[in-house]
């Protein structure tokens, strides 16, 4: 059975996320992994912060403390309402890590080494005043084409044109606002990615059939549009620092420019992928480490990701879209160069014995909106991860983004559509179910799962809808289709409801003990199953259903052969209704959330 290695986009230090962050990657990530794990698979989910970059330095420094502290606090904000919202990484580690720092300078210099990294001289915006290069967005200054006195130097917000910095009239650093600034040459290394051009098509349009169209088609287009090489280091003090002074000469026999590259580090987007490496190493770490041994063994962790020893690992990334073209181009480049060299006369040969693993499957999703507009962080528009847990379970909202994962398009939060379908789903359909069942079960049965009749037609029809939903949520999952797999979870918990309302229990008992306890036995069982195949989407309720009919959680998922599906729970086993599991959202909490954090006049 093959293993799988998990990795959602890691989120960036800086601010709590919003529903759509959770949306575009976590969620369905962690949603996949805790089915993976309960059928019995060795799984792997790996995440972490991405921490580097002068939107970190500039968010430390507006709260007057360095970087470092800064990301230390802000990861642990984040490590806490991730673990609130139920995602179980297996790691949630930090692209600062030392693990990163070490694999992020050893394939750069590998890179070097092989031919795949080159020097270049860049023109870049310097503020005397800030005594700092500056990143074209940090350039602000006056729109040639519109007159927009705040464009940004990579973009005019107003009139949507693309901009160099040295187009604006009236530049100054968007820092400090200093007119102090001038264009300075500074040294940077490219890793040449139009080298890998027809590699990379060759991939890409392998995986044509088996990834979202989505993922192929942002891919494709960015390979139509022509690769550019990419420069992999910035002017910035907080970063993998670039280690060239460690390196060989290239296959030119040309060694790097130590002075000019000295005091840089590497571009944020080449170490964040990178991370999802390292934090494995970082996993396999703290496991030495609450295991009272010394380092962990390289084994340990590159099992996962290289060679012979991961040729049974399915590796899975979940990301938004916008990530699309980093992870289908620019940390492929990274792998595919590592293990290979290219020759000064331009032949590529494989060197590295145990090559490094490229992704298998990739799930990319569109925007979860708010009211059709943008969650904006920057903003605060629409509803973050600690707002959200302060109103409502982590379950409502698990259900929910779950149940509208924007997958073939764009999806719109709305307080009104929320409360409908969490009423609807989990109080009215799931809820109830588990609720009118256990307490007849109490009131009439004494809280014990009853013996006695015998199943009649009315089960076997159970049996075979039950079985045949089953098998279809299983399958969605495989495919990671959320929503479909929402949809026939759903359906599962009406079949349910239905079957209840049929055999109806509280009736027959008046006059056929038996008969109802065959009901109540049946609808028991159906109460163990839904605490297991709920399990991936909202563990919370999940555990106090499982507690609820004596099972052990998280269970594994049920075999689909079908096999004594409806017949886990032995009688006379001692069951107990849970509290509510879900109280319904009244309009009154819509109308003061509404008021809290906008509604309809928020687009
Ligand atoms: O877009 C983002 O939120 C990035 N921080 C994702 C990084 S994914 C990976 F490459 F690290
Ligand atoms: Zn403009």
């Amino acid at each position: 059975m093959s293993r799988i290695l998990i990795t959602s986009a890691l989120p960036y230090i800086n601010g709590i996320k919003h529903l759509g962050t959770l949306a575009g990657s976590m969620l369905p990530a962690d949603v996949y992994a805790r089915f993976q794990r309960a059928r019995g698979r060795e799984t792997l989910y790996i995440c972490a912060t991405d921490e580097h970059g002068t939107p970190t330095e500039l968010a430390a420094a507006e709260l007057g403390q360095d970087p470092a502290s800064f990301c230390a606090e802000q990861h642990r904000v984040q490590h806490d309402l991730g673990r609130a919202f139920g995602l179980s990484c297996d790691h949630f580690g930090r692209s600062s890590s030392p693990q990163n720092h070490r694999l992020t300078q050893r394939f750069a210099q590998t890179l070097w080494e092989a031919g795949f990294i080159e020097e270049r001289v860049t023109q870049q915006v310097y503020s005397n005043a800030d005594k700092r290069f500056l990143p074209d967005r940090y350039v602000i200054g006056t729109c040639p084409h519109c007159g927009y006195e705040a464009a940004r130097g990579d973009q005019c917000e107003n009139c949507t044109r693309v901009l160099d910095p040295a187009d604006l009239l009236k530049p100054r650093s968007a820092v400090s606002g200093s007119e102090d600034i001038e264009i300075r040459g500074s040294k940077h290394l490219f890793l040449r990615q139009s080298l890998f051009a027809g590699k990379l098509r060759q991939w890409i349009e392998a995986k044509r059939s088996s990834w979202p169209n989505l993922v192929t088609s942002i891919a494709l287009k960015w390979l139509d549009e022509g690769l550019q090489d990419r420069g992999i280091t910035r002017d910035l003090e907080w970063g993998v620092p670039v280690n060239a002074f460690e390196w060989g000469p290239n296959p030119e026999g040309k060694t790097p420019d130590i002075e000019g590259l000295a005091g840089k580090v590497f571009y944020v987007w080449f170490d964040a992928p990178i991370e999802y490496i390292a934090a494995t190493w970082e996993w396999a770490e703290a496991r030495a480490q609450e295991a009272g041994r010394g380092p962990a063994q390289d084994a340990e962790w590159e099992r996962w990701w290289r060679g012979e020893e991961a040729s049974d690992v399915t590796y899975v990334e979940f990301m938004g879209k916008d990530n699309v073209p980093f992870h289908t181009v620019g940390f492929p480049c990274t792998l595919i160069g590592v293990n290979e060299r290219l020759a000064a006369d331009g032949t590529w040969t494989t060197v590295e014995a145990r090559p490094w693993k490229l992704v298998d499957q990739l799930k990319g999703f569109n925007w979860l909106d708010y009211y059709g507009g943008k969650f904006s962080t920057s903003l605060k528009r629409g509803v973050f991860m600690d707002h959200a847990l302060e109103l409502l379970p982590a379950d409502y909202w698990r259900w929910w983004i779950t149940a509208n994962t924007p997958e073939t398009s764009d999806a719109t939060f709305t307080w009104e559509q929320f409360q409908a379908q969490v009423n609807a789903d989990l109080a009215d359909v799931l809820g109830n179910f588990v609720n009118r069942i256990l307490k007849f079960t109490e009131n009439r049965f004494d809280g014990v799962v009853p013996e006695g009749g015998e199943p009649g037609p009315l089960e076997a029809r159970l049996e075979d809808e039950v079985l045949a939903k089953l098998r279809e949520l299983t399958g969605h999952l495989e495919d990671r289709e959320f929503r479909k797999a929402s949809t026939a979870l759903r359906q599962l918990w009406v079949l349910g409801n239905q079957y209840l309302t049929e055999a109806a229990p509280w009736t027959a008992i008046k006059t056929d003990r038996d008969r109802a306890a065959v009901a109540v036995r049946y609808g028991l069982n159906l109460v163990a199953l839904f605490a297991k195949v709920s399990e991936p989407f909202i563990p919370f309720a999940a555990e106090k259903i499982a507690l609820a009919v004596g099972e052990g959680f998280p269970g594994r998922w049920p075999a689909l052969d079908g096999e004594g599906l409806l017949r886990t729970l032995e009688p006379g086993r001692r069951v107990q209704a849970p509290e509510v599991l879900f109280r319904k959202v009244e309009d009154a909490q819509v109308a003061e959330w509404v008021a809290r954090f906008g509604g309809a006049e928020a687009a």
